[in-house]
């Protein structure tokens, strides 16, 4: 009788607390992320797999081989993540795509991309699916632009506070506003609401920002100012109109890091989510995909803006920059992460890698000159960049 009595009480207590547990909290899935014993969270980014139900084989073989090796924490698909025609075969390509995860029991969260929804399923349908399989993603606030916005808090190790913030945004399609083009942006209510949940975030942390990272598809549009430079007067094919100013048609070397192997795509509007960020202090840096062969890393005005290219394999890609990237947070400093982009051709030289083997795969010869030409392009731009240390950037 006793023990009946106390599980009751459990369970009004239970009740009780529900109810004002955070509005950010998800409500399907276990949202709690929570750092390790041994104060680290990873993170595998996977942008652009951009497959439909019969996903291939040799993207699988990536996911399963890259989660093996990594074994993250939690997964982020930074959109483009399906293109199937149709609701059934939509969900059986969600299925297809997030099931090497869900096979290793991984947390998961998604943004959307700007092809996601071209197929006759709305983004609102296409989330819950995801949801139904598990996915932390989730709508915070649905009249805000775009579907899935959404922030993921870390606790500490110790479960005690929040640590780290992840912020998810749903960066559109494609721009309709009143005689725009190109492709759409962050929308003012969506960077109100970043603001004032960062701000509730700070609140609840004793009035200290809480350290974030943003994931999202399209890139910013400052990408442009940092990675090309600014001409005065147009030169042919040399330069690049966008948004009044002229630009050089390829990215400065000293400020690549990285695969600069097609134009940026961002919106043709500056949209003032770096402004909100700055304002706000928290990001450090932005993960985007979108542009499927660029694998460069920035920094912005302080903030790392990252480029990590598609992992899919039906997917227009290069097999030079192709592979998923990894994020390590370290409780110990959450001023700083680390990230690398783990490249196809060195989980398929691993030992044991079934990625040769597959339908659609390469061979190991193949994958060797990958990464030999990898490592010389690579020690090239560090070359580059030592030597304008010392001297004045030329183009
Ligand atoms: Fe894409």
């Amino acid at each position: 009788m006793k023990r009946i009595s106390k599980a009751l009480c459990v369970l009004l207590v239970a009740l009780t607390v529900l109810p004002i547990l955070p509005a950010n909290a998800a409500d399907g899935a276990d949202a709690t992320l929570r750092f390790g014993r041994d104060g680290k969270f990873k993170i595998l980014l996977v942008a652009d797999p951009q497959d439909d139900e019969n996903l291939e084989e040799t993207t699988t073989q990536i996911l399963r081989e890259s989660l093996d090796l990594t074994k993250p924490d939690l997964v982020i698909y930074l959109g483009d993540n399906t293109l199937a025609g149709g609701y059934e075969k939509q969900k059986q390509a969600i299925e297809a795509v997030t099931a090497p995860v869900r096979e290793r029991n991984v947390p998961f969260a998604i943004v959307f991309g700007n092809h996601d929804d071209e197929f006759g399923v709305t983004k609102e349908e296409l989330l819950e699916i995801y949801r139904g399989l598990g996915c932390l993603t989730y709508d915070a606030v649905p009249e805000l632009h775009g579907v899935g916005n959404c922030n993921l808090p870390i606790l500490s190790s110790d479960g005690k506070k929040t640590a780290f913030n992840l912020w998810l945004i749903d960066s559109g399609t494609y721009n309709t506003d009143a005689g725009a083009s190109g492709y759409d942006y962050v929308h003012e209510d969506q960077l109100r609401w970043y603001k004032e949940t960062a701000a509730q975030l700070a609140a609840e942390n004793g009035g200290k920002v809480v350290p974030a990272l943003d994931f999202q598809h399209i890139v910013i549009p400052e990408i442009y100012d940092k990675l090309y430079a600014k001409l005065t007067f147009p030169m042919g094919k040399l330069s690049q109109e966008r948004l009044g100013a002229i630009y050089s048609t390829t990215p400065v070397l000293t400020r690549l890091n990285g695969y600069w192997l097609e134009q940026c795509c961002p919106p043709d509007v500056y949209d003032g989510q770096l402004d909100a960020w700055k304002e706000v202090g928290d990001v450090l840096a932005e993960f985007h995909g979108h542009d499927h062969n660029n694998s460069y890393e920035v920094n912005i005005d302080g903030i790392d803006v990252i480029n990590v290219p598609s992992v899919g394999c039906n997917a227009y890609s290069r097999e030079i920059s192709r592979g998923v990237g990894l994020v390590t947070l370290d409780e110990a400093d959450l001023t700083t992460y680390t990230y690398e982009l783990i490249h196809t051709f060195d989980l398929a030289l691993a030992k044991g890698s079934q990625i040769p083997n597959v339908d659609g795969g390469q061979t190991k010869a193949f994958y060797w000159r990958m990464r030999i030409l990898d490592r010389i392009v690579m020690a090239l731009f560090r070359l580059c960049r030592l030597y304008y240390r010392f001297f004045p950037e030329i183009l």
